[in-house]
């Protein structure tokens, strides 16, 4: 069995796409034990609960800075004895030191395709306002692994979205996590459980 501890902010609907997911035997051996929340009113802290799933919040503002948040996380993710860490709509960024201490452990969801409209300041809505301010006719969603550059890690799985006339960024954010979030992130759980990511030169190899 594999212990998935997954790190959250606010809706989780990602979380709940696990969720799902997990009861349908999609991922493999792969359990998600713990969800940490970086807000105290993240609505993803009921999904957890309702699903009997263990739950610890660390706010962000209890600490005076990125690296004793950091540490706190590594300490918590360490007892959690995480074999795999889910950020799902995670929006803090933690520092080197968890990095270090979970290796090609660690994958992220983002609305975008990378290295489209991504890393610092590109989170949630910002990311389809970005889009459409361009006027891309494709966006989508990458999963990839965390390292210590803001979503540059080895990118596993990427699925694209079309944008339509009309979209606001409201809309567009629901077809990315309908058509491609919900569907690749439960999906690179998986293969991670199942053996089957390796990280080459930088870049991951996926066996499917
Ligand atoms: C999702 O769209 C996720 O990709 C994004 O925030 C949303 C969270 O929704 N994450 C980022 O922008 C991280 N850079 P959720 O809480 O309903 O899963």
């Amino acid at each position: 069995m594999k212990k998935i501890a997954v790190l959250v902010s606010g809706g989780g609907t990602n979380l709940q796409a696990l969720i799902d997911a997990e009861k349908r035997g999609e991922l493999g051996d792969g359990r998600i034990t713990c969800v940490i929340s970086s807000k105290p009113d993240a609505y993803a802290l009921k999904r957890a609960k309702d699903n009997f799933i263990k739950t610890k919040v660390l706010e962000r503002k209890a600490y005076p800075d990125i690296a004793s948040y950091s540490k706190a996380m590594t300490e918590t993710l360490t007892e959690a004895e995480a074999d795999l860490v889910v950020y799902a709509g995670f929006m803090t960024i933690l520092d080197e030191q968890v990095c270090k201490a979970f290796p090609y452990k660690m994958i992220n969801v983002h609305p975008a395709l990378i290295p489209s409209f991504c890393g610092k300041g590109y989170y949630g809505l910002k990311v389809h306002e970005e889009a459409l301010k361009k006027g891309v006719k494709i966006t989508g969603a990458t999963v990839h692994f965390v390292t210590e550059e803001c979503d540059g890690g080895p990118i596993i799985l990427q699925k694209a979205v079309e944008v339509r006339n009309g979209d606001t960024p409201e809309v567009l954010q629901k077809r990315v996590m309908e058509e491609a979030e919900w569907k690749i992130l439960p999906e690179a759980v998986r293969l991670f459980c199942d053996g089957k990511i390796r990280v080459e030169n930088g870049v991951t190899v996926v066996d499917r």
